[in-house]
């Protein structure tokens, strides 16, 4: 496998995303502090791994990735309302995202919670600009109807529900993985199925990369588990320590560190197991995979 494609790779679509995101949203005809709240977290230095994936996918299908930008801009929308409310004294209570202070503290709880709900309407509508040239009309109703599963009830915020009805319990693995399967891994997993909707997979293909897309969407929360205990604040941009603060069930917690460790590296060889399955040039998800196993933030 080559290695090191990478970080040209993510350099140029995280430049290419992060003017659409601004010009998406200073375009709205709004008020200005909405927008500023909206940008302020947009721009505070994410990580855009969802993005990468989904351009990753189309580049796996042989597609142009600029063919997703409007989907994966969406995608972070909906990535950074997660994030903005999650942290809301009513949630998490944190103070600090990728390395900034929160938005509710800058802006107030209540510019917080309506900058996430204009990043969650506004996701729907940038789904809805992609160019007729890019997709059908039924291409793009599937992006709204999955992207909606995988955001919604039965998605993240029925994985955030758990996830805050578990605080001060002592959950089981099972209960744990539900949670950490839809708080996290159904948005991730929505990433890569978005590019292959995109990009007409067969059935075989969508298939395989949705098991690919869940196994590593498990390992990615293992990894943010596992860097709230022993992660270096400064690096990973948020407070070290948030989950035994709150009394959260999570996998070294459950496990110890090593078995956590364990855990994740077996998500790890099943998305490599599953992605080797689609018979797709792969080497761009490969490393976002590695990646995900090693990150430090
Ligand atoms: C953090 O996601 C919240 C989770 C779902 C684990 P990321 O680690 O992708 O956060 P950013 O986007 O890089 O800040
Ligand atoms: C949050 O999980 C997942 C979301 C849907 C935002 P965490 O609460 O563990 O995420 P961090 O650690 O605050 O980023
Ligand atoms: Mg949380
Ligand atoms: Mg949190
Ligand atoms: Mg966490």
């Amino acid at each position: 496998m080559e290695t090191g494609l990478l970080d040209a790779f993510s350099k140029k679509y995280k430049r290419l995303l992060d003017s659409e995101l601004r010009t998406l949203v200073e375009r709205l005809d709004a008020p200005q502090s909405i927008k500023e709240s909206m940008i302020y977290s947009l721009e505070a230095g994410g990580k855009r791994i969802r993005p990468l994936l989904l351009f990753a996918t189309l580049d796996a299908f042989g597609i142009d990735p600029q063919k997703g930008l409007l989907a994966a801009s969406a995608i972070e929308m909906i990535h950074t309302y997660s994030l903005i409310h999650d942290d809301l004294p009513s949630m998490d209570n944190d103070d600090l995202r990728r390395g900034k202070p929160t938005n509710h503290k800058v802006f107030g709880d209540a510019i917080a919670i309506l900058a996430g709900d204009a990043l969650l309407t506004y996701s729907f509508e940038v789904i809805g600009k992609i160019p007729s040239e890019f997709s059908t009309p039924d291409t793009k109703l599937k992006l709204v109807m999955e992207m909606a599963k995988a955001a919604g009830t039965e998605g993240m915020v029925g994985g955030q529900v758990a996830d805050m009805e578990g605080e001060g319990k002592s959950l089981t693995l099972e209960e744990l993985e539900y949670i950490h399967i839809h708080k996290t891994g159904k948005l991730l997993g929505f990433s890569v199925l978005a590019g292959a909707i995109l990009a007409e997979a067969s059935q075989n293909q969508l298939n395989n990369l949705s098991i690919f897309a869940r196994h590593l969407g498990l390992a990615f929360q293992i990894q943010d588990d596992i860097l709230d205990l022993v992660g270096n604040q400064q690096v990973i941009g948020k407070p070290v320590g948030s989950d035994s603060a709150n009394l959260k069930s999570t996998y070294p917690q459950l496990l110890s560190l090593e078995g956590a460790r364990a855990a994740l590296q077996k998500q790890i060889n099943l998305s490599k197991f599953y992605l080797e399955k689609t018979g797709l040039n792969m080497n761009l998800l490969m490393e976002i995979t590695d990646l995900v196993a090693s990150r430090d933030h």
